[in-house]
C-alpha cells in the first residue's frame, strides 16, 4: 500500500516548474481593486486626529477603509480578548501599526497613498522590552501559568549546589518565501469568498464574519496552498483577510492585499524572545535536585497566541529531564512592539534552550563533560519514579535514553571530542566545539478542543476519488500524506486520489494547522471517512453476492469476494448503478487528553516525539565567526508515513532552529522601529551555512505506541529543537579559551558578535 512510502510531495515537481498556484496566481477578475495599509510612524501614541484627505486625492485611490467602515467588530483578536482592533481608533502601540487601509486601481497607487496620511499624536512614553516593560509596571496580555512540582523550598535548603542566571533568547521573523496576501471577492447573495495563504481558514472565516457583522455561512475562505507558514499564518491572517473582505464588501469589486516584505515584517508578530531567569540545586553527580526558573517574554502590544505560547514555553522548560522538586511561572509581558505570534515549537524551543542552558552550568560547575550531565538527568521510567513532567503528566513513552546511545554511537563523539579537547589545547585561533543535545516534544494542542478535525471523502462513478481535509498545505507534504492514507485504506494508486484546495465549504469548524498535528489529526478523519464508504461497499458485495463479510476483501486496485475478482473501478460503477452512498464526511478526537490550567495539572500530550543531535563548530577567536563542521540526527517520528517527507522536515526544521540560534538577530531601536525588517538586515541561513556533513536518520526502530494513523509520529516542529547542539557546541568553543572554567553563558542568537564578545569576556576573566 501507499503508507510508509517514499512518495514526493505531491505539488514538488509543479513548485520545481513553477506552476504550482498560490493565492497570487488565481486570475484576477476584471475590475480587482488593491489594498495597501497605512501604519503609524509612532511607537506609542493617543491619536489626537487623522486626515485622510491628501491620501484620498491620491492618483488611482478608490476608497480608503478606517474603523468608521467597521461594520461589525473592529477587532481580529484570536481569543476573543478584543485587543486587536482591525484599526485602532484611539491609540497606537507600536510603530508600524495598521491604522487604516488604502483601496486603489494598483498595488503601487495604493502603496505610495497609504504614505500621505497626515495623523496628530500625542507621543506617550514606549517600552520594547519584556524587562524594562515589567520595571515600568506594564500589564500582562493574559494570565501567567505556574507550574509546581514536589517541594522547591526543601529541594534548595538540600541542594548541593547551587546556580541562578538568567538567559535571553532571542525571537524569529518567520521568513515564509510567499508573503501574507488574501483576495476576496465579492459572492452571490452578498457572501464574500477570500482566497488567501492561511493555516487558519475557519478562524479566518469566523472573523471576516465577525468582522463584517455577518453570520459565518455568508463567509468562504479557501486556501489552495501556502508558500511556508511556520506559525507566522496561524492568526496574523485575519487581519488581511478583514481588510480584503471589508473592501470588497463596501465597493462590490474584488480586492487584492499584499504587503510587500517590509511590511510583512514590520506589521506581523514573529516568534517571542524571553528573558529567563533561573535558579538551580543539584547534587555532586549533576544530578538536578530543584529548579526555580521564570519565563518572560515580549508579547508585544495585544495578547493573540501569546497565552498558549507562553504555556508551551513552560511545558518545555524541562527538555528531556526529569525535574524532582520545580516551580516555573510565566510572564506574558505587554510590550510596545508588534504583537508575537506562533512560530514552529510555539513557545517549545525557548522552554527547551533554557533547560540547556542549566545542564551547561552544571557541567562547567562540575567539571564535566555535558553529555554526562544531561544522561544523569534523563527522564526515567515507572521503575525509578523519575518519569512525572512538571505538569503532572506521567511519561509512558520514553525513548530519549535509546536516542541518545545510538546517536552517541554513529556520531562517535566520544573520539570526536576527545580530538577536539586535544585540539583546543594546543590554543590556536580557531577553537573547535561538539555538543550532543536531545528533544523530547509534547504533541497535541493545549486548548484540548481544537484536537478535532475532519475530512470529506467522495469516490466518484469511475472509481476517481477526491478528498478533502480540514488541514492546509504549507510545504509539510501534508495533503501527499493523507493521500497515502486514503489510497492504501481503498488499496488503489496513489494517483487515483485528488487532493482539493482547504475550503470551510466542505470541512466546518476546523483547527489551525499546526501544533504538528496536522497529519494526525487529519489523517484519522479521512480515515474514517473512508472506513465508512468501505463499509459500505462490502454491505454491498454481501448483499449483491450472497457472501459473509469476511469473503470481502480490497486488493490492489481491485476487490476479492468471494472466488470473484473485481476491478475497483467496475465495482464502483456496479455499486452506484445500486444506489451505494460513495461520499462521506469523516471525523476524529485525540483520546486520553485533558487539562486544567488552574492547577496545573493534566495529560496534556497525547504522546512525546524524540530526537537528538550532535554538532561540531568551529569559531575563530579573532572574529567571531564560525561554521558548522558536521552535525548528525537521530529523531523519532514513530512508524513513519513518508520517511523522505519527514527527513525533509527534520533537516528544514534544523536548519531553522539553527538560524534562530546563530544569525537571526531582531533588532529595535530606541525609537521602536524595528531595524531587522528585510533580508538585508535579517540574516536568515544560507544554503552555505548548513553543517558541512549533515547525517540524518530516523529511528526506525520506533513505533508510536498510541494510535495514532499508522503508529507514526508528528514531525513538523520536534526537530527545529535540534538546532539548540549547534549554540551548545559553540558554547564549549568560546569556553575553551579559559579552559572550561566559566559557563560561558553564550545569549541566543550567538551572532559571529556574541560569540566575539564571550571569547573577549572569558579571556579577560582568565
Ligand atoms: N514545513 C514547511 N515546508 N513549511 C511550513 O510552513 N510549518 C511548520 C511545520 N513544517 C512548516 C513546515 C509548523 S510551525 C508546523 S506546526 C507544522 O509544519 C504544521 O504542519 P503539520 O501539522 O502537518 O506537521
Ligand atoms: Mo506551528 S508554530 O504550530 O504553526
Amino acid at each position: 500500500g501507499a503508507a510508509h512510502q517514499n512518495l514526493k510531495h505531491d505539488s514538488a515537481v509543479k513548485q520545481v516548474q513553477g506552476r504550482a498556484d498560490y493565492t497570487d496566481d488565481i486570475a484576477e477578475p476584471i475590475g480587482t481593486l488593491h489594498a495597501y495599509l497605512g501604519v503609524s510612524n509612532v511607537t506609542h501614541g493617543k491619536i489626537l486626529s487623522m486626515d485622510l484627505s491628501r491620501v484620498r486625492q491620491a492618483p488611482g485611490v478608490v476608497t480608503v477603509l478606517t474603523a468608521e467602515d467597521v461594520p461589525g467588530v473592529n477587532d481580529v483578536s484570536p481569543t476573543g480578548r478584543h485587543d486587536e482592533p482591525v484599526f485602532p481608533t484611539e491609540k497606537v502601540e507600536f510603530h508600524g501599526q495598521p491604522m487604516f487601509a488604502v483601496i486603489a486601481d494598483t498595488r503601487d497607487a495604493a502603496r505610495r497613498a497609504a504614505e500621505l496620511a497626515d495623523v496628530d499624536y500625542e507621543v506617550l512614553p514606549h517600552v520594547l522590552d519584556p524587562v524594562g516593560a515589567e520595571k515600568a509596571g506594564m500589564p500582562l496580555v493574559t494570565d501567567p501559568l505556574k507550574l509546581e512540582r514536589g517541594d522547591v523550598e526543601a529541594g534548595f535548603a538540600a541542594a548541593t549546589h547551587r546556580i541562578s542566571g538568567q538567559m535571553t533568547v532571542g525571537g524569529q521573523d518567520h521568513m515564509y518565501l510567499e508573503g501574507h496576501i488574501a483576495f476576496a471577492i465579492p459572492g452571490e447573495d452578498d457572501d464574500v469568498i477570500v482566497h488567501c495563504s492561511t493555516q487558519h481558514p475557519s478562524e479566518a472565516q469566523h472573523m471576516v464574519a465577525h468582522v463584517l457583522g455577518v453570520p459565518n455561512n455568508a463567509v468562504v475562505v479557501n486556501v489552495r496552498r501556502m508558500g511556508g507558514g511556520f506559525g507566522g499564518k496561524e492568526s496574523q491572517m485575519n487581519l488581511f483577510c478583514a481588510v480584503a473582505a471589508l473592501g470588497a464588501k463596501k465597493l462590490n469589486r474584488p480586492v487584492k492585499i499584499r504587503p510587500d516584505r517590509d511590511q510583512d515584517m514590520t506589521a506581523t508578530g514573529k516568534r517571542h524572545d524571553f528573558v529567563i531567569d533561573y535558579d538551580l540545586g543539584f547534587d555532586e553527580d549533576g544530578r538536578i535536585q530543584v529548579v526555580d526558573s521564570k519565563f518572560a517574554a515580549r508579547c508585544g502590544y495585544s495578547s493573540d497566541l501569546s497565552g498558549p505560547v507562553t504555556d508551551r514555553a513552560l511545558f518545555h522548560a524541562d527538555n528531556a529531564y526529569y525535574y524532582p522538586n520545580v516551580r516555573l511561572t510565566s510572564r506574558p509581558q505587554k510590550t510596545n512592539t508588534v504583537s508575537n505570534t506562533a512560530f514552529r515549537g510555539f513557545g517549545g524551543p525557548q522552554g527547551a534552550v533554557a533547560a540547556e542552558r542549566m545542564i551547561e552550568e552544571i557541567a562547567f560547575a562540575l567539571g564535566k563533560d555535558p553529555l554526562e550531565i544531561r544522561k544523569a538527568n534523563f527522564y526515567g521510567d515507572e521503575t525509578d519514579g523519575r518519569n512525572v513532567t512538571p505538569y503532572h503528566q506521567t511519561v509512558e513513552d520514553n525513548v530519549i535514553g535509546r536516542i541518545v546511545d545510538e546517536l552517541e554511537d554513529s556520531a562517535d563523539y566520544q573520539a570526536r571530542r576527545k580530538a577536539i579537547l586535544e585540539h583546543n589545547a594546543k590554543g590556536g585561533v580557531i577553537r573547535r566545539g561538539i555538543a550532543l543535545t536531545p528533544v523530547k516534544f509534547g504533541i497535541s494542542f493545549t486548548a484540548t478542543w481544537f484536537n478535532q478535525a475532519g475530512a470529506l471523502v467522495h469516490v466518484y462513478n469511475d472509481g476517481s476519488i477526491h478528498l478533502n481535509h480540514g488541514g492546509t498545505e504549507m510545504g509539510q507534504g501534508l495533503n501527499t500524506k493523507i493521500a497515502q492514507v486514503v489510497a492504501e485504506a481503498f488499496q488503489v494508486d496513489f494517483d487515483r486520489i485528488k487532493i482539493t484546495k482547504t475550503t470551510t465549504e466542505k470541512v466546518p469548524n476546523t483547527s489551525a494547522t499546526a501544533a504538528s498535528s496536522g497529519a494526525d489529526l487529519n489523517g484519522l478523519a479521512a480515515l474514517d471517512a473512508v472506513e465508512q464508504i468501505k463499509a459500505r461497499l462490502v454491505a454491498f458485495a454481501v448483499e449483491s453476492r450472497g457472501v459473509t463479510e469476511d469473503a470481502v476483501e480490497f486488493r490492489p486496485n481491485h476487490l476479492r469476494i468471494g472466488d470473484e475478482t473485481i476491478a475497483f473501478d467496475t465495482f464502483i460503477k456496479e455499486a452506484y448503478m445500486a444506489r451505494v452512498q460513495l461520499s462521506a464526511a469523516g471525523f476524529y478526537k485525540t483520546p486520553k487528553i485533558h487539562w486544567d490550567r488552574a492547577s496545573g495539572t493534566g495529560r496534556p500530550f497525547y504522546y512525546y516525539a524524540y530526537g537528538a543531535s550532535c554538532s561540531e563548530v568551529a569559531i575563530d577567536t579573532l572574529t567571531g565567526e564560525y561554521r558548522i563542521e558536521r552535525t548528525d540526527i537521530l529523531h523519532d517520528v514513530g512508524r513513519s508515513l513518508n520517511p523522505i517527507l519527514d527527513k525533509g522536515q527534520v533537516e528544514g526544521a534544523f536548519v531553522q532552529g539553527m538560524g534562530w540560534l546563530t544569525t537571526e538577530e531582531l533588532w529595535w531601536d530606541d525609537a521602536g522601529r524595528l531595524r531587522t525588517h528585510a533580508p538585508s538586515t535579517y540574516k536568515i541561513p544560507l544554503a552555505s551555512d548548513r553543517p558541512r556533513v549533515f547525517n540524518v536518520d530516523l529511528a526506525d526502530w520506533s513505533e508510536n505506541r498510541e494510535m495514532t494513523i499508522k503508529r507514526s509520529k508528528a514531525v513538523g516542529e520536534p526537530p527545529f529543537v535540534l538546532g539548540v547542539s549547534v549554540l551548545e557546541a559553540l558554547s564549549m568553543a568560546v569556553a575553551s579559551v579559559n579552559d572550561y572554567r566559566t559557563c560561558p553563558r553564550l545569549e541566543a542568537p550567538a551572532t559571529p558578535e556574541r560569540v566575539l564578545m564571550a571569547v573577549e569576556r572569558l579571556r579577560t576573566q582568565g
